[in-house]
């Protein structure tokens, strides 16, 4: 039998700051709750939150999503990014079993069908984690989706690549291409839409909910401060995905 076309909601670097602040001159709050309520995050299967949620990991922001979060059926699975802290987020969202050393990461089934997600938020994909995904894989029947806040390679971004990609590249792709089953892995952090191929699997970036960086400038470029998210449908040898904004 055919597996179920699971339809999951991604928000990425919301940098969401103290009650009341604006950041960076943004309503972060509305931006975020625009890509949340929107009509195409209706019917969602799960809702992935990839990282950066809050600007410098402040309580207030992860008080503020989880309140939001409070009264959704849709089940939610968050990582961190480089602006997030573990040890607060585990104060606000249920990350029992999902905090190993630290760092958080974990598999989700749903629907018969399993999503991996790592912790890059020290801008590593630590070799723990990178041994324990390569044997949870191989467990699975069937293709597996990834889901990690840092691309886990360049993406022609001349302003993100040159500053903040990813540290131990070389190690995690090494890793990952020994993966068959995995050929789709979703990000964040780089705040553009870019979607890259990395040998036998595409990645593809999912831009902010706070603002859009020009990928074509190596000096910091605000492009745009409307909030963007991304919509996946994966089922069996099937994926789409489309950014909203
Ligand atoms: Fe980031």
């Amino acid at each position: 039998m055919d597996r179920k076309v699971l339809k999951i909601g991604q928000i990425s670097d919301s940098h969401i700051g103290k009650d009341g602040c604006l950041v960076q001159e943004i309503d972060v709050r509305k931006n975020f709750l625009t890509a949340y309520n929107s009509k195409f995050m209706k019917n969602l299967d799960l809702l992935v939150l990839s990282g950066d949620l809050a600007d410098y990991a402040e309580p207030d922001a992860y008080s503020f999503i989880a309140n939001v979060l409070k009264d959704s059926k849709v089940p939610v699975c968050v990582i961190p990014g480089n602006h997030d802290n573990v040890e607060v987020m585990e104060k606000f969202f249920d990350l029992k079993g999902k905090v190993h050393n630290g760092k958080c990461y974990y598999r989700y089934d749903i629907e018969g069908q399993t999503i991996f997600f790592l912790d890059s938020a020290d801008g590593t994909v630590s070799s723990e984690q990178l041994s324990w995904l390569e044997e949870e894989t191989a467990k699975v029947d069937g293709e597996v989706l990834l889901f990690l806040h840092h691309p886990p390679c360049h993406c022609n971004h001349k302003f993100m690549d040159l500053r903040y990609s990813l540290k131990n590249m070389d190690e995690v792709q090494a890793t990952l291409a020994k993966i068959k089953n995995l050929k789709y892995i979703f990000v964040g952090h780089y705040h553009s839409e870019i979607k890259v191929e990395l040998g036998d699997k595409t990645v593809f970036v999912t831009p902010s909910t706070q603002m859009q960086i020009d990928p074509n400038i190596s000096v910091f470029c605000l492009n745009s401060a409307a909030p963007r998210w991304r919509v996946i449908e994966w089922g069996e040898n099937f994926l789409e995905t489309k950014v909203y904004f």
